[in-house]
């Protein structure tokens, strides 16, 4: 079992970044914890703050894996690339956020990827990596 998560600018910096907002864990601590919480699961990661390399990995990926999780970041608002190659490829992308995407400025409460992806998690921290990896868990096969 695989899943393939995807992570967008900024998100390197988890942990001193906005503390307030987006909490004190590493980027490196989400997917440490990840890792353990689902050892049936191999994980495998990438982050990169250029949307070229996003879509590069996600065409690369993208048909290995029959979930990933992303979380696009700023490019989630921004990136008709970013939605073509998740339309582009087989797998099954949940998209995340740590903050209330919602809850925030205008700008944050439209994204490109949510009608291509299967589903939203917004707002629950480094939970909603969580509760994406028990949907993922939750599907036969999956
Ligand atoms: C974010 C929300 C985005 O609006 C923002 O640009 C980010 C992080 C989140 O996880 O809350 O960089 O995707």
């Amino acid at each position: 079992k695989a899943v393939c998560i995807i992570n967008g600018p900024n998100l390197n910096l988890l942990g001193t970044r906005e503390p307030d907002i987006y909490g004190n864990v590493t980027l490196e601590g989400i997917i440490n914890s990840l890792q353990q919480s689902y050892p049936e699961y191999t994980i495998a990661h990438f982050q990169s703050n250029s949307e070229g390399e996003l879509v590069n990995k996600i065409q690369e990926l993208g048909n290995e894996y029959e979930f990933g999780i992303i979380n696009a970041a700023a490019y989630t608002h921004t990136s008709v690339a970013i939605r073509d190659a998740i339309s582009a490829v087989s797998c099954n992308f949940i998209e995340v956020h740590l903050s209330n995407v919602f809850a925030r400025e205008e700008f944050r409460k439209e994204s490109l990827l949510s009608d291509v992806c299967q589903g939203v998690i917004t707002g629950f921290g480094a939970q909603s990596y969580f509760m994406a990896m028990q949907f993922i868990r939750s599907q036969s096969g999956g």
